[in-house]
């Protein structure tokens, strides 16, 4: 698996975030958000328990005013930019980035070859 199609970014608003199941887990294990005209990609999962999804409702990654990343589970806050909790039981750890690359006609994708985690995956 190389490239991973998302979604154009277009789809996105600014502060907008959406999860993706690349690996077909039935669970969103990735996710993006577009602040301006840049996309910011992690794994959904919570460096204060490992493995925990962060939205309490499919695509909740952010605060009621799109300023941050929020987990849901117990608060805590990331910068959506570098990932980096500052609020929080994991204060100063980060959330895990999954790189990403732009086609020229808009789409967002995942360089999952890059990869050497997949949460939830057994191999
Ligand atoms: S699991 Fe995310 S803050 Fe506790």
């Amino acid at each position: 698996m190389g490239l991973m199609f998302l979604c154009y970014l277009d789809d996105l608003s600014d502060r907008e975030a959406r999860g993706f199941d690349p690996w077909q887990e039935g669970r969103d294990s990735v996710f993006v958000v577009r602040k301006g005209d840049s996309v910011y990609g992690y794994f959904d999962s919570c460096p204060h328990l490992e493995g925990m999804p962060l939205p309490w409702r499919k695509d909740a990654y952010l605060d009621a005013a799109g300023q941050e990343i929020v987990c849901a589970a117990h608060g805590a806050r990331f910068n959506i930019v570098s990932g980096a909790c500052f609020i929080g039981p994991c204060k100063g750890q980060s959330l895990t980035p999954v790189p990403l690359t732009f086609s020229e006609d808009g789409r967002i994708l995942a360089r999952l070859e890059e990869l050497t985690i997949t949460p939830g995956r057994a191999d």
